[in-house]
């Protein structure tokens, strides 16, 4: 398909999609945030009083809704891209897998964290496969870099594609947290390979 068909077709399936019109009656930045509330619902990871990290947080839906809902929170947010600010969060544009952002956030918080989040993708290229790899890279950082800052009950949540990688995921999950559920929002696009992994206490 030529790109400003594809194009075409998106800017057609973004008007007809339900959860992008709400999140603009509802001030939300993406339709994303609709993945976390469904996903807080079910497994109940956000709180009032809590500690947060938002992985791959722009352009800012899930950050919004934990400002917006809970109180005497710290969260602290990071993407390659600039995001609009966002009250109580400190925002920190850069790339996760430098060893330097990591260390910006574990001096933000100075002690362990109750949750973090990731919903890192990198654009996708078309090759289901390639993006499956690249999208399971980046939680596989997120894996190693919750083991060091979660406390011991905490909770990781975190998005993957379904595809070659799962096993491997699922098993390097199984070795850092007791409890490991896969879940898929209904949020999430049908047609799209996205599931999340919801992990709990670290062993
Ligand atoms: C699906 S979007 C996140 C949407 C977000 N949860 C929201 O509610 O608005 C995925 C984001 O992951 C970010 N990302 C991908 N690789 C990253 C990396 N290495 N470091 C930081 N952010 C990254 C992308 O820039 C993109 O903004």
């Amino acid at each position: 398909m030529k790109k400003n068909k594809i194009s075409k077709n998106w800017i057609r399936n973004q008007k007809k999609d339900i959860f992008v019109r709400q999140s603009k009656v509802e001030g939300y930045r993406s339709r994303a945030v609709y993945k976390l509330i469904e996903i807080d619902k079910k497994f109940n990871i956000l709180k009032n009083g809590i500690s947060i990290v938002d992985l791959g947080s722009a352009p800012g839906s899930w950050s919004q809704y934990i400002s917006k809902n809970f109180k005497n929170i710290k969260l602290v947010s990071i993407d390659l891209k600039e995001m609009d600010e966002i009250d109580n969060t400190y925002q920190i544009m850069g790339d996760f897998n430098n060893s330097e952002y990591q260390k910006k956030i574990k001096d933000y918080f100075k002690s362990k964290v109750d949750v973090v989040l990731s919903d890192m993708a990198e654009n996708t290229t078309g090759n289901k496969n390639v993006d499956v790899i690249s999208t399971s890279e980046l939680c596989k950082e997120a894996l190693i870099f919750s083991k060091d800052i979660l406390k011991e009950n905490g909770s990781f949540v975190c998005k993957i594609f379904m595809g070659s990688t799962f096993d491997e995921i699922m098993k390097e999950s199984k070795e850092i947290f007791k409890q490991i559920k896969v879940f898929k929002p209904s949020s999430s696009k049908k047609g799209s390979k996205e599931s999340f992994i919801i992990c709990k206490f670290l062993r």
